[in-house]
């Protein structure tokens, strides 16, 4: 990844600059060669004005004269030649052409009235620049006059920029990929340590944490990965922690039922109503061990995410009564006075998960009354508070104290472990209840009763199902 960033820029860089090169060479070898072109047609059209004169009079040397301080100096040479191509003035007195006869392009162009330009090679290999333009006398061209010139010195100037325009994109393209290569590792760094972590997280180690390093869409990846982590050990923890508890749970029935086995075995001669006695125990601790068993197999099948609740419209006062009646036989045993106080309100049909919520309220009228001491009383009350419906469960019992209020949720949770055991509480029923009503977006709120025991108060997202057919 690294190298890939670096790589890119690199090459980035260097079509840029390439490009820029042949851009900038391109333009100043243009602006080099044309002004030259210029200066030299403008040699051209001087000496062509002055030496008109000489093509009439042959003998007068004037013009040659002219020509000879115009070109001074410069290294131009200056050729002119008459319509027949034959030289009659150059510049050039030790290797002078005049007398012989000179073709050109350019000059044969210039014959023709126009000035001409060419660029070529010598035989040194050295750039030349000639030009040629006509003689005018009385708009007659009389003759032609060619100039060239060495350009050496412009190609070296050319070659001297693209020398050091090399050597400038060789350090450009260095800084850059220097510069690179520190920023991919800024950039790749933090993704380095989420692949640590992330290891780290499939092997099941969710201590790991990420640092937070300023403020970026990086720092927030981190950050949300962080949660995650914790989340993770929260989960994990709750895991362990369950596993456990059921764990001991389930020791405590079997320990019984292994003690009640050995009796039976170690008792020399048991008479028959010994071992009824004994084998009741038995039952009963299976009975014990069912029971929990069931409770979790509840609880986990609400808690998984296939288990969605499936709503139809139920009318809550026969639901509630349903309850109540099924409850009265154990009221009854301890004296209890348990009422139903909703007769009254007319609540139409409610979109709920009938089995889930019957499990909910069984569970806490069944608290309620497995808590309160003999003759005492347990109501159930049905109201609409705003847009959520409320089944309150009020009872004369001990009541819970306010620390102990959020964790009677927990599984396992016992107020008094050995009390509760004794009534054959597994300590999963108020968590079943929780999950039920939580899986409909409502809430189960606990306080205390004007009864002096405990208030338990489930609330529902009212989802009105009216003109439907009411299931049970
Ligand atoms: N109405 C109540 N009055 C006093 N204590 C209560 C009441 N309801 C629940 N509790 C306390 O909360 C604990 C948790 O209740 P929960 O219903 O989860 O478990 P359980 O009743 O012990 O077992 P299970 O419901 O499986 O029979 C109980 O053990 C009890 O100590
Ligand atoms: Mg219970």
């Amino acid at each position: 990844m690294r190298w890939v960033m670096m790589l890119t820029y690199i090459v980035v860089i260097m079509i840029t600059l390439v490009l820029m090169s042949i851009y900038i060479l391109g333009v100043l070898s243009e602006s080099l060669y044309s002004n030259e072109s210029v200066k030299l047609f403008a040699k051209a059209n001087i000496i062509s004005g002055t030496i008109a004169p000489y093509f009439e009079n042959p003998s007068s040397a004037d013009g040659s004269m002219l020509a000879g301080q115009i070109l001074a100096g410069t290294g131009i040479r200056a050729v002119a030649v008459n319509p027949s191509f034959t030289v009659i003035y150059d510049s050039n007195t030790e290797a002078s052409l005049a007398g012989k006869v000179l073709m050109r392009d350019i000059i044969n162009t210039a014959m023709t009235g126009e000035q001409a330009q060419s660029v070529s090679k010598s035989e040194e290999g050295k750039s030349i620049m000639a030009v040629a333009v006509p003689v005018i006398v009385r708009d007659e061209t009389v003759g032609v006059v060619y100039l060239n010139e060495s350009i050496d010195d412009i190609d070296k100037t050319i070659s001297y920029v693209e020398i050091n325009m090399f050597f400038f994109s060789v350090l450009i393209s260095v800084l850059v990929g220097m510069l690179s290569l520190g920023m991919s590792y800024v950039v790749t760094s933090p993704i380095d340590d989420f692949i640590k972590v992330a290891k780290e997280i499939s092997k099941g180690n969710y201590k790991v944490r990420l640092k937070i390093r300023g403020r970026n869409e990086l720092s927030e990846m981190a950050d949300a990965m962080n949660s995650m982590c914790e989340e993770l050990e929260n989960v994990n923890e709750t895991h362990k922690k369950f596993i456990s508890d059921a764990s001991h749970e389930l020791k405590t029935p079997l320990a019984t039922i292994k003690l009640i086995c050995d009796s039976i075995v170690d008792t020399k001669e048991p008479d028959i109503e010994m071992i009824r006695e004994f084998l009741a125990d038995l039952s009963n601790e299976v009975d014990r061990l069912t029971r929990i068993v069931e409770r979790l197999l509840t609880l986990t099948k609400i808690g998984s995410e296939e288990e969605m609740a499936k709503l139809t419209p139920v009318d809550f006062n026969v639901m509630l009564n349903a309850i109540l009646s099924r409850l009265e036989a154990n009221a009854k045993a301890k004296h209890i006075m348990l009422y139903g106080d909703f007769s009254l309100q007319e609540i139409a049909p409610i979109l709920i998960d009938y089995d889930k919520i019957w499990e909910a309220v069984y569970n806490i009228t069944d608290n309620a009354i497995k808590y309160t001491p003999e003759n005492g009383t347990v109501r159930m009350r049905l109201e609409l508070e705003g847009r959520e419906i409320a089944v309150i469960i009020e009872d004369s019992g001990p009541g819970i104290p306010e620390s102990e209020r959020d964790k009677i949720f927990e599984r396992f949770y016992r107020l008094d472990d050995s009390r509760a055991r004794e009534t054959g509480g597994t300590g999963l029923g108020l968590a079943i209840a929780k999950e039920a009503v939580t899986l409909h977006g409502g809430r189960i709120e606990v306080g205390e009763s004007e009864f002096g025991g405990s208030k338990f108060v489930i609330l529902l997202p009212c989802r009105r199902a009216e003109g439907a057919d009411i299931t049970r």
